[in-house]
């Protein structure tokens, strides 16, 4: 079996993927899941309520780790822990609005409290209001900021609470291709803006929220349709840029920390899935859609970090 040259401890499925996809760049990384976690390694989802994110719920818990599951309402919440523990996984539901400091905050507390903090994180959560071709920005401030700023709020106040390991404790991002830097399709007109946004060594938390910032002050004065902007979902296809992006500058920031207290941080793309998102239109199932999001937080301990992958490979930003 050859080696893969990226990660040279993982076997490579040969490179048939090659020609399936032109903005491939490494091989499909294949490992045996060597099996670090226990039942007392706690994995926390958000939005896992219903479609991926419950589906990433259910499969953590099988694979034997103890998952929070955490939803927005309650009572949807409380059902769809409750459907996952009488199947015998080991779940517990807590409340969690990304777009509600209190909750984060009252989320965060609850964690530490009763668990002692987490060793994985997975930002499920988000929103997109445009279905089929249609591309209304009536709710970009919402998809933005639940994308966008709700995940980011997330990671921030979870961060100092993931829990020291060997392995490194990790942060799963659900995001889209439809945020990618330099698609073909759908892609920021400036070219100026998608280098900068492009350069992990120069890239800031600034430049994202001042980019994030323009798009939306075009939205409220109607010029956003000249203004250079993905042209399918553009809203979501932006915040979802964003996500990307503060993914890779996460990476960098987190990879000063010491061993032992390393955190890994990708994100990835699920593919089109049957999910209300997509009013069940998508062409994969939701099983297939969380399978990469549940590979990444189980890899081994390897430094996998700032990346974007979609079917197990690791595809360009
Ligand atoms: N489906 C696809 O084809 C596709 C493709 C690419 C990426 N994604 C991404 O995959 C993730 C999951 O989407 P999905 O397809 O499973 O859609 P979904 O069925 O609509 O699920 C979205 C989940 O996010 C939750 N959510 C929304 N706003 C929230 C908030 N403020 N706080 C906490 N939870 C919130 C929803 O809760 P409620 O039930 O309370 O609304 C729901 O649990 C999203 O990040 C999405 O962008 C999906």
């Amino acid at each position: 079996m050859s080696k893969c040259l990226q990660y040279p401890n993982y076997n490579l499925n040969g490179c048939a993927c090659l020609k399936e996809n032109s903005y491939f760049l490494g091989f499909r990384v294949i490992f045996p899941y060597r099996r670090w976690w226990s039942a007392e390694t706690i994995a926390v989802v958000t939005g896992g309520n219903r479609g991926i994110g419950f589906e990433i719920s259910r499969q953590l818990a099988a694979h034997g780790l103890t998952v929070i599951l955490t939803s927005r309402d309650s009572n949807v919440g409380l059902e769809a822990a409750k459907v996952l523990q009488e199947g015998g996984l080991n779940v517990t539901f807590h409340q969690l609005d990304i777009l509600d400091p209190l909750s984060i905050q009252n989320f965060a507390d609850w964690l530490h409290q009763n668990y002692g903090g987490l060793d994985i994180l997975v930002n499920n959560a988000g929103v997109n209001f445009n279905i089929g071709s249609e591309n209304s920005v009536e709710q970009a401030r919402m998809v933005v900021g639940t994308n966008y700023f709700g995940t980011k709020n997330v990671i921030e106040a979870m961060i100092p609470l993931m829990k020291p390991s060997a392995v490194g404790a990790r942060i799963v991002n659900v995001s889209t291709r439809l945020g990618r830097l330099n698609g073909r399709r759908n892609r920021i007109a400036d070219v100026t803006l998608r280098e900068q946004l492009g350069n992990v060594d120069s890239l800031s938390e600034e430049l994202i929220d001042r980019t994030i910032s323009r798009f939306l002050q075009q939205v409220e004065e109607g010029t956003w349709e000249s203004g250079g902007w993905p042209q399918s979902f553009t809203d979501y296809s932006i915040s979802k840029l964003a996500v990307n992006a503060y993914t890779r500058l996460m990476a960098r920031i987190l990879s000063e920390r010491p061993e032992g207290r390393k955190i890994y941080i990708n994100c990835y793309c699920p593919g089109w899935v049957k999910t209300a998102m997509t009013g069940y239109a998508g062409n994969i199932p939701v099983e297939e859609g969380a399978d990469t999001g549940v590979w990444l937080a189980l890899l081994p301990d390897q430094a996998i970090t700032g990346k974007f992958f979609a079917e197990r490979r690791e595809v360009s930003f």
